[in-house]
């Protein structure tokens, strides 16, 4: 139920009806009233008569008499709407008696496959990998709340020609080590080492490139092997997940290798469609409309020179597997922008070949860096990439201290508990509340301020609403009438029945920020509510309906950052 919605409803065929086709009215917020449409402007210029007369000539056509106490035309040809109270009243108990708070779920429901995570075995997580986690998470929350069947996808990076090295590193008789290195998570210093010798020892190089072919081959022995890093690290990944709060497991892995058997008939169907040449020995594609700053075509390499199958292969036929066996209809990449253009061709090459088509779509949700205070793209003290693990870690000490320094009264174990939702809060608060599609500053100080639109304030927000209940001991009832005769009451209202149209909107265009920021808003709101308008100290039917304002702005919080998968304390 979303009043921009209604209204927009409302107006659009009284402008349909003055245009003679269909017109936006383009309602919005407004200053000058609650909501405003100056689309009779632009119509009036369209159809060469005086905006007023316009706009008069769509009022009168225009129904909103239950919904507005006052519809004015102001200016030039602006509509001026003023929300009559007791249809906002309605709204409000109407959410408050929802379990949805008025969100609906989908009317036709998708099957999804979330494609995010995506590390790389035998490789630290780093801090493009935590954006794709955070983001990836929130996307497939909120699109399961509105009831798709979301399958989530972690695209691990399972297989390739860095397994010869890595496998040669964990059996090498040299390095008695590594695979207890391995074992612990201390994935950085096993690639590394493997690296490391790679690079310098011929010997190992020889040994490295003779694991490659055992392991394409399906050599038992040297699967086993291969088995055991990838068991390792998903271990690994998942104590990640679990300080996280992600809601991946075990049986979203759904690696590159998990592909192999269905790489050969992907290249012998694209054979077949006539879509392959060969440039330089490798069988490509070349998607139309991809061209390389020289003017020339780009390949999309299936098979390489070598026999071997590289990611676009793997990422087409998981295309395949996604629209064709899993019977996908929209599919979610998130990935960091860099691999923009990877993504562009696998999608029009599988669209050429016919796995990718109406209504099934890609998208790339793509993300920008995390940047240093300098400025710069993220590193450690010692210029290496930062261990995302760590980082973490460091969100959440700090967070619990100050956790006990802001309530002595929490336990031990209270305490520790809020400094991990606050602190994990924050990562994810300060990544979901920027544009993805920009770089952001990691600033501890800022994230983890209680003041401005951060985490830790939307959860403050959120506990002292509980301890408002708490303290007196009552409970909102959800079918008290609602009296909003207050102007901070009335604000309040218009940000709580807005909550569906940004969840909507957000199901549409991941930008989570805009969920973020209405979760912000809706805050700030409240704040200004609970200063002017006392709630505990009211009398009777106004008491109980700003008990009901107070519990329904808890439960938007608490469900918003439910789908930005951020805990709420109930005390902090
Ligand atoms: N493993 C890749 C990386 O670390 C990301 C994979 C993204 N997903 C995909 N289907 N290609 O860059």
């Amino acid at each position: 139920m979303d009043l921009e919605k209604l209204l927009t409803d409302r107006l659009a065929p009284a402008f349909a009806t003055v245009a003679g086709e269909p017109v936006d009215p383009v309602v919005r917020r407004s200053q000058r009233a609650d909501f405003q449409s100056d689309a009779a402007l632009a119509l009036a210029r369209q159809v060469g008569r005086p905006p007023r007369a316009v706009a008069t000539e769509v009022l009168r056509h225009a129904e909103l008499a239950d919904l507005c106490s006052v519809v004015e035309l102001s200016g030039p040809g602006f509509l001026n709407l003023t929300v009559a109270d007791d249809a906002l009243a309605g709204m409000v108990s109407a959410l408050a008696t929802s379990a949805r708070l008025g969100v609906p779920v989908a009317a036709a429901p998708e099957t999804v496959v979330v494609d995010y995570s995506a590390p790389n075995v035998a490789k630290e997580m780093h801090v493009g990998h935590l954006r794709s986690t955070v983001i990836g998470d929130a996307a497939a929350r909120l699109l399961e709340w509105l009831g798709h069947r979301v399958l989530r996808a972690n695209h691990l990076g399972d297989w390739g020609t860095p397994f010869g090295m890595l496998i040669e590193h964990l059996v090498d008789p040299g390095e008695p080590g590594a695979a207890q290195e391995l074992s612990m998570g201390d994935l950085d210093s096993f690639y590394k080492a493997a690296r490391a010798k790679f690079d310098v020892d011929e010997a190992f190089r020889e040994r490295s490139r003779r694991r490659v072919v055992a392991l394409q081959g399906g050599d038992e022995a040297t699967l086993r092997l291969w088995r055991l890093l990838v068991e390792q690290s998903e271990r690994y990944f998942l104590t990640v997940y679990d300080l996280l709060d992600v809601t991946l497991t075990e049986r979203d892995f759904h690696g590159e290798s998990s592909y192999n058997d269905l790489l050969g008939p992907v290249v012998e169907e694209l054979d077949r469609l006539g879509l392959l040449r060969e440039s330089a020995g490798a069988a490509c594609v070349f998607p139309p409309g991809f061209v390389g700053r020289d003017g020339a075509s780009l390949p999309l390499i299936v098979r390489k020179s070598d026999g071997g199958y590289g990611y676009p292969a793997t990422d087409l036929a998981a295309i395949r597997h996604r629209t064709g066996t899993l019977g996908a209809t929209r599919l979610l990449y998130v990935v960091g922008l860099p691999q923009r253009q990877h993504f562009e061709m696998v999608y029009a090459a599988a669209g050429q070949a016919g796995w990718l088509g109406p209504p099934a779509r890609a998208e790339h949700v793509g993300f920008g860096s995390i940047l240093g205070s300098d400025g710069r793209m993220l590193r450690s003290r010692a210029g290496g990439s930062v261990k995302l693990v760590g980082l973490l870690e460091e969100a959440i000490a700090r967070a619990t201290a100050l956790a006990r320094e802001r309530n002595p009264e929490l336990g031990e174990v209270e305490a520790a508990e809020v400094g991990r939702a606050v602190g994990i809060g924050a990562v994810k608060y300060a990544d979901l509340s920027s544009d993805r599609n920009r770089d952001y500053v990691l600033d501890w100080e800022r994230m983890l301020s209680l003041d401005g639109n951060t985490a830790p304030y939307l959860q403050y927000a959120y506990s002292r609403i509980r301890s408002i209940f708490r303290r007196a001991g009552v409970a909102a009832q959800p079918d008290a009438g609602i009296s909003l005769a207050e102007p901070a009451e009335r604000a309040l209202a218009f940000e709580l029945v807005g909550f569906a149209g940004v969840v909507g909107a957000v199901a549409v265009n991941l930008e989570f920020h805009h969920l973020a920021g209405y979760l912000y808003r809706l805050a700030a709101t409240f704040s200004t509510f609970y200063e002017r308008c006392p709630v505990l100290r009211a009398d009777g039917p106004v008491r109980e309906s700003r008990l009901v304002l107070c519990d329904l702005t808890a439960r938007v919080l608490q469900q918003g950052l439910y789908l930005l998968g951020i805990r709420t304390p109930e005390r902090m």
